[in-house]
């Protein structure tokens, strides 16, 4: 079992590369299990969520071979249209699999998926979805059955809400079914506009990724195509909640500034100065923070949820006090006791956290509960005197590459211990 100690109080400053999207990185391959040529994918993290990916993949018959953040996939090989339980609870983003399993299988089975807890996860809408789409689907025994008969049927789809997985999986079941799919309210960030270039580049017809109504022109079938991952807009939020925590300086590089914009306004009312280039963002942070009115989480082009955890952290050493309403997640506060745990005076009501900053924070032992929650616990461990010691790190190998060798570089005295 390994832990990460971090020597805390040490101003972070230099540069750090931000890696390729875990949020694009995992839906494209699933979507390369739909395509009849090999696919290259870059920029792809090195991530235990990407490293599950790649055994369904392996699991479902394709040849995966991977070589520094390059992954080349061969699909046509692929004859296995079922996930067993031990890969699907690996992580919540396998039920994506589910879109591209029956739409070239035309049968699927798998079991629910598992990931970070975040309060109820459910995945009505994607069962619902894809029986729009015409297919049969039967869930018992905690075990989901797909299957259809003939072509997949393009239809409209009015979501209730703008999910990131139910539009993903929308997309890869319709983009190879009969006639025209229709997604209206659907998810516009990022990632589904990268999922959508990644298809579209393999043959596909779709078009309004990014906006709310997405349209999908169903084709015979796709064939292959090299494509470069989006980088990791949570990545570079959890790197400039880091320096900022620190009063410290950091140069992002190889990031998408547009996309990490939601965030810009809450680090600039902190008093941090922002320097925006092509592909780099330059976070120079004051000796204190001052404090942010408020943080409300929302579908992008809103402040991310998965910036909350890291945003939250930086806030408990402002001057002041900042307000947080979740408003994507029911249960997005399991970091507020760990937070705590350093000193941090943080009080949660329902969707409501209210912040008050303190001084300082001091060393701690705690215990990431999810993913970015667990990031959030490596930026108060940065911030507080002492040494820290954060334990359950799996979750944050699910979404940080190279975590200690960046912050290393940065100045972070981090290292990962194995009991
Ligand atoms: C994706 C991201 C995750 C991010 C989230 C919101 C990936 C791999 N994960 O997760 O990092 O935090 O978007 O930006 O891309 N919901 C339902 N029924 C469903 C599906 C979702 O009620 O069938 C609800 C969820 O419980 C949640 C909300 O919709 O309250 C948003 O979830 P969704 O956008 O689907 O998130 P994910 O795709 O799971």
């Amino acid at each position: 079992m390994a832990v990460l100690t971090i020597e805390g109080g040490k101003r972070l400053s230099g540069e750090v590369e931000i890696h390729g999207a875990k949020n694009s990185a995992l839906p494209i391959l699933a979507a390369t299990f739909l395509c009849n040529e090999k696919c290259t994918l870059q920029n792809c993290p090195a991530l235990s969520d990407v490293d599950a990916s790649i055994k369904i993949l392996k699991h479902l018959g394709c040849k995966v071979v991977r070589e520094g953040d390059q992954i080349e996939i061969d699909p046509t090989a692929a004859h296995n249209c079922t996930i067993p339980d031990e890969l699907m609870r690996e992580m919540r983003s396998s039920i994506v699999f589910l879109g591209a399993l029956i739409a070239k299988c035309g049968k699927a089975r798998i079991s629910y998926p598992g990931g970070c807890e975040l309060g109820p996860r459910p995945v009505d809408l994607h069962i619902l979805s894809l029986q729009k789409l015409g297919a049969l689907i039967d869930e018992r025994f905690g075990s989901i059955r797909c299957r259809r008969v003939g072509r997949l049927c393009g239809n409209t789809i009015n979501l209730p809400l703008p999910s990131v997985g139910t539009t993903e999986n929308i997309i890869l079941a319709s983009v190879t079914a009969r006639g025209i799919t229709k997604i209206h309210n659907a998810a516009r960030e990022p990632e589904i506009m990268d999922l959508a270039g990644f298809l579209n580049a393999c043959g596909a017809k779709i078009s309004g990724a990014g906006d709310s109504v997405i349209t999908i022109e169903g084709v015979e079938k796709l064939g292959g195509c090299t494509h470069r991952i989006i980088s990791d807009r949570i990545e570079a939020a959890t790197y400039m909640a880091a320096a900022a925590a620190t009063g410290g300086e950091v140069l992002l590089k190889k990031v998408q500034p547009d996309y990490v914009e939601p965030v810009f306004y809450a680090f600039r009312e902190a008093g941090c100065e922002l320097e925006i280039g092509a592909d780099t963002i330059l976070l120079r942070a004051p000796a204190r923070l001052n404090r942010i009115k408020l943080i409300r989480t929302q579908v992008y082009p809103g402040f991310p949820t998965d910036a909350q955890a890291p945003m939250m952290a930086m806030a408990t050493v402002a001057r002041g006090t900042t307000m947080f309403i979740e408003t994507i997640f029911q249960n997005r506060y399991r970091h507020v006791d760990e937070l705590c745990r350093f000193g941090a005076n943080i009080k949660v009501e329902e969707r409501v956290a209210i912040v008050e900053g303190v001084d300082s924070l001091y060393a701690a032992e705690a215990q990431a509960t999810d993913l970015r929650g667990g990031a959030a616990l490596v930026i108060a461990a940065l911030a507080a005197h002492g040494e820290s010691k954060i334990g359950n790190i799996r979750h944050i190998d699910r979404g940080y590459a190279e975590l200690e060798t960046d912050l290393q570089a940065l100045g972070a005295h981090i290292k990962r211990v194995d009991y």
